[in-house]
């Protein structure tokens, strides 16, 4: 180190040291694409001067992270931030262990700069606790282009389209679709062929309303029809995780999966381009519409904590929201920016026409929130849903019937009070 540079740099680490605080952030982001995204936000901390404490729990999709936060808050030992999206946010507000943001939203003005559907997501009467990270698309079809090019297949916009390219997939002895045999995964694909099948007024009667009357029962069954139709071509036996299950359509094995966005984080960590190494495809029949997943990190009460990890944390939220954080990011989780008044100039082809998708979905209202990914429905709900269309997954059963089972499960979570 040259000699003049070094009292400069001691004087900066001095002033930081004096403000160094620790954050623990609680996630589940271990896929290689999600650890390289997070990465950006490690850097950023720790060169502001704090600490970074790891709490990673296995387990895409949340797994086990909300029992492990449970348990750690109850005992009294929250984490500085930890990844809870949607309704949970509501419920940790309501028990009155998040941190109120309310002031920093002002500093930045998150009023002006995110979108109301997002912001609604992070505030508790009027008050926000929780910090915005990105904008996951559900409904993607994503598809390995060396294959249809071999097999001169058109990127299918219907379902009778995929039908007729799958059975050629199928013939020439690939997998046609990778799909990881956990109930999240089911559930993810499930919920696209949903709003494919039975449109954006069924989806939001039957996820987010939980209206349930003949005409949505019978709309139900057709879902269910087609949703064995598309897991005939799958082999659940091959993989269990979802970034295996991109990886088999990375590597060429499998032409498709039906995954979020986040599944572009694998392909570009693997240094794969869309549109020439493989597509990002609307779920067939769902083109403008758009079923939404943001990934948030909500702040806990740090009472206890000392001065410099309360400021930790604020760093860590204005850090989240600040325009370098949202654009390296969102570039390596695959997901699209929160904030309203970024250019997207420097993002790829899926990730321009994502954004473009979620434009016009929010004018034709036909955005609308994942319930595989906790943005519909409470949590209580959601878990009898995913259970049950697990358990109908591994055993089918007539459509009419499966139909019939899944709707009372999802009655059944709305009777339960937790
Ligand atoms: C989602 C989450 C994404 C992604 C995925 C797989 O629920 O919102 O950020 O990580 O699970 O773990």
């Amino acid at each position: 180190m040259r000699d003049y540079i070094a009292p400069i740099l001691l004087s900066f680490c001095a002033f930081n040291m004096a403000n160094a605080g620790q954050v623990e952030v609680l996630h589940y982001w271990t896929s290689g694409g999600e650890a390289a995204a997070l990465d950006v936000l490690k850097a950023q901390m720790t060169a502001d001067g704090h600490e970074w404490l790891d709490f990673k729990v296995e387990g895409g999709g949340g797994g086990n992270a909300n029992a492990e936060l449970q348990d750690h808050v109850l005992r009294g030992d929250p984490p500085t931030a930890a990844l809870i999206k949607g309704l949970d946010i509501q419920r940790w507000a309501r028990l009155g262990f998040l941190a109120n943001l309310d002031e920093l939203a002002q500093n930045q003005n998150w009023a002006n700069l995110l979108p109301n559907e997002v912001a609604n997501v992070m505030q508790h009467n009027g008050q926000y606790v929780a910090v915005p990270v990105n904008v996951h698309r559900v409904n993607w079809l994503w598809a390995n282009k060396s294959i249809l090019d071999k097999l001169n297949i058109v990127a299918p916009k219907t379902w009778s389209e995929f039908d007729q390219a799958a059975e050629k997939i199928r013939a020439a002895g690939y997998q046609v679709i990778a799909q990881g045999d956990q109930d999240w995964q089911h559930a993810t694909l499930f919920e696209t062929i949903a709003l494919s099948v039975g449109g954006p007024r069924f989806y939001k009667d039957a996820f987010v309303d939980h209206i349930f009357n003949t005409k949505n029962n019978k709309i139900m069954a057709q879902v269910f029809e087609r949703y064995y139709k598309v897991l005939s071509y799958a082999d659940l036996s091959w993989v269990d995780e979802w970034p295996d299950a991109t990886a088999n359509v990375i590597k060429g094995e499998a032409a498709f999966q039906v995954m979020g966005d986040w599944a572009k984080g694998e392909f570009t960590n693997a240094n794969k381009q869309p549109n020439q190494d493989y597509f990002c495809l609307p779920v067939p029949e769902t083109q403008n519409m758009f079923l939404f997943n943001i990934d948030s990190f909500a702040m806990f009460n740090l009472k206890k904590s000392s001065s410099e990890d309360q400021l930790a944390q604020q760093a860590l939220a204005r850090n989240i929201m600040g325009e370098p954080f949202q654009k390296a990011f969102n570039l390596t989780k695959g997901s699209i920016p929160v904030r309203t008044d970024m250019s997207m100039a420097s993002f790829d082809f899926c990730s321009q026409y994502s954004m473009s998708e979620f434009l016009t979905a929010s004018e034709q209202q036909t955005l609308l929130p994942s319930i595989a990914h906790g943005m519909a429905t409470t949590g209580t709900v959601q878990g009898y849903f995913l259970e049950r269309l697990g358990e109908l997954t591994r055993t089918p059963l007539e459509p009419d019937r499966a139909a019939k089972e899944l709707t009372k499960a999802i009655r059944y979570g709305q009777y339960i009070i937790r």
